[in-house]
């Protein structure tokens, strides 16, 4: 998928009420997978190909990005092949500023096969401050000299990098990739601590394993990787998404429906399918698929997001609306990032939900925002009566959010700014009408939306 040209005609989604969504959806493999392996193919001697890839815009982003360094980049319906190219350019244009947060993870590569590599600012979901002290105080751990600028991050190294001790700060996504990026190709040995260890995490170090580096995990979030000289290309399929996996789960229990989801694996939902069980949801689950149902209706729940395995923060927005529809008041405590959770709230405020917003840590142990003054936890009283309305959505999950609030409300609804959908779910408004949910294209205007962006 490619995104939008810049003169494309915006639009919106107009959402009718539809009663229960029923239906099966088979997820792709996910977002936050493929654009990493997109990246680790780049330091391959030969081409890599990837199945199972997502039709998300973030993949037609990655692919415009790594064609302007001189990567070729191929996609034929769900596979994608990676050629690195003999001539890379190591920078990123300016142009693909602020787009997703994939340029960060190319300064390792880029100074493995040049030495030296300029990115622009990254982006991404506006959820917290989302700095990258991390990455570049890694990358200095390499030997890279690192430079940050108004426009991005400039970096170069004298000779090879160097394998090293890292410890982060916290288990963060994104510099754990980093550091595998890096460490892969990096002389001598690199021992990461306090490492994430997300699915997807898994699956690039698996990936970059079959390209030929040497990577072990062990006990206690610390990886050891032993650099090699030259990495080659792989074969992979990607894992199911899991996010997209929760969110349609979530689809079906707010609207009182019953969405079958396939090509997740059970391993990579185990939390999340425990909060739904603890919230009163039937599950019914085997190799190929998990369902989920609440015949006896759902209850209220106290819960904080975490780092895997815990429950993920980016199952957090739906389950907003999800509260909205349980018996009783919930509680909900973001400690990943700082800025989370007042975007969903928002949005299903503007529908007449029913949530307060604290600074304090509600719901579990205090976290790191505690002594800061975040709005970081919510109280979701239930059961609400939502009611539609034409709001404007402000990222990718809490636009999710918006649209199945759409769902379960009285009245029509107007979805503003679903590009945020399109960039992260694997063709959202097909998926949703195949389960029943009336919802169509309609011109944008968003001048007459609730805006949903704090401070707005
Ligand atoms: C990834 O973001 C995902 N994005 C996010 O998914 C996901 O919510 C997040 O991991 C947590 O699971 C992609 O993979 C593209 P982090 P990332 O580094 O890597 C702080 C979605 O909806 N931090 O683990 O940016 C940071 O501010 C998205 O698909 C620093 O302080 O997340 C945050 O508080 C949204 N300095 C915490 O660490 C740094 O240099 C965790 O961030 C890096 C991070």
């Amino acid at each position: 998928m490619t995104p939008a040209a810049p003169d494309a005609p915006a639009t919106a989604w107009a959402v009718e009420p539809s009663g229960p969504l029923r239906g099966e959806v088979r997820v792709a493999g996910s977002k936050n997978a493929i654009t990493k392996h997109m990246v680790a193919a780049v330091m391959g001697s030969s081409p890599s190909t990837i199945h199972n890839v997502p039709d998300v815009g973030d993949v037609g982003i990655t692919t415009e990005v790594l064609q302007s360094l001189g990567v070729g980049v191929d996609l034929d319906g769900d596979t994608i092949t990676i050629t690195p190219g003999d001539e890379i350019v190591p920078e990123v244009p300016l142009r693909y500023s602020g787009l997703n947060r994939i340029p960060i993870l190319l300064l390792g590569p880029l100074l493995h096969l040049h030495q030296e590599a300029f990115v622009p600012v990254v982006g991404g979901d506006r959820i917290g401050a989302r700095p990258v002290d991390f990455h570049v105080d890694a990358l200095r751990a390499f030997g890279a000299e690192v430079t940050e600028t108004e426009d991005g991050v400039r970096a170069k190294v004298a000779g090879r990098l160097v394998g090293t001790q890292i410890t982060l700060p916290y288990p963060s996504v994104g510099a754990t990739e980093t550091v595998l990026l890096t460490a892969a190709l990096a002389e001598g040995r690199t021992v990461l601590n306090n490492a994430a260890t997300e699915p997807e995490i898994i699956e690039l170090a698996l990936f970059l394993q079959r390209m030929g580096a040497r990577i072990e995990l062990s006990p206690g979030r610390k990886f050891v990787i032993d650099g090699v000289e030259k990495l080659h290309g792989a074969t992979t399929r990607l894992e199911g998404d899991r996010l997209e996996a929760f969110s349609y789960l979530v689809a079906g229990l707010v609207t009182g429906g019953q969405v079958r989801v396939g090509g997740c694996a059970q391993e990579r939902m185990v939390t999340a399918i425990s909060t739904l069980q603890r919230m009163g949801a039937e599950l019914d689950i085997n190799d190929d698929w998990i369902s989920a149902n609440a015949p006896d209706g759902l209850r209220a729940i106290a819960i904080h997001t975490d780092t895997h395995p815990g429950f993920m923060t980016d199952w957090q927005s739906p389950l907003f609306v999800l509260m909205t529809q349980a018996e009783g008041m919930s509680v909900l405590h973001e400690t990943v990032f700082e800025d989370r959770i007042r975007y969903p709230a928002m949005v299903v405020q503007a529908m007449g939900g029913e949530i307060e917003l604290f600074e304090t840590c509600l719901g579990g142990p205090a976290c790191r925002f505690h002594d800061s003054n975040a709005v970081h936890s919510a109280v979701v009283r239930g059961v609400s009566e939502l009611r539609g309305a034409h709001v404007e959505i402000p990222d990718l999950r809490a636009g999710f959010s918006g649209v199945i609030a759409a769902a379960v409300a009285t009245g029509s609804s107007v979805i503003e700014g679903v590009h945020h959908l399109e960039r992260g779910y694997n063709k959202p408004l097909e998926t949703l009408q195949s389960l029943g949910l009336r919802v169509a294209r309609t011109a944008s205007d968003p001048a007459t939306a609730t805006s949903t962006r704090p401070g707005a």
